[in-house]
């Protein structure tokens, strides 16, 4: 029986068990590829995205657990805080190989909406479940920065 997820305001039948993890959902059946496969252990934060407004890890995230919850994939931000944290990202020329990076905007934008004004330790509290193996941070925090600024 077809699973019913709500992924970026759409309302989707994924034919898979309720045990298949969000991130195989949005990609192999959504064909959203922006959020990526990592470690596979909640461990790197490269297969984030929202659930509710939340970020979570979508490969330890079962599908039914988000029935009738909304999900949002970095395909789907499109906020005030979505936009200037892409912006930021854009201006600071963040990524180096960008295999991390839709995971650390989406913890990102999450962080924002809930703290408009982040200090350097609120930024390192909330990113520090994204790794980035191009050792992206300070362009992270400064972009991060600058979206707060913006805002
Ligand atoms: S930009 Fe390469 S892992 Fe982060």
């Amino acid at each position: 029986m077809p699973v019913s997820l709500n992924v970026n305001g759409v309302d989707h039948d994924i034919d898979a068990s309720p045990d298949t993890p969000i991130l195989w959902a949005v990609r192999d059946h959504l064909e959203m590829t922006g959020t990526k496969f990592g470690c596979g252990l909640s461990q790197c934060g490269a297969c984030t995205v929202h659930l509710d407004g939340q970020p979570i890890r979508s490969y330890v995230t079962p599908i039914q657990s988000a029935v009738g919850k909304k999900i949002t994939t970095i395909e789907g931000v499109q906020s005030q805080v979505a936009k200037a944290v892409q912006q930021a990202w854009d201006d600071v020329q963040v990524p180096q190989c960008g295999y991390c990076q839709s995971g650390q905007i989406m913890s990102a934008i999450a962080l924002l909406e809930n703290n408009p004004a982040p200090t350097d330790d609120d930024i390192d509290a909330a990113m520090s479940g994204n790794i980035c193996r191009c050792a992206t941070y300070v362009r992270i925090r400064k972009a991060i920065k600058n979206a707060a600024a913006q805002l």
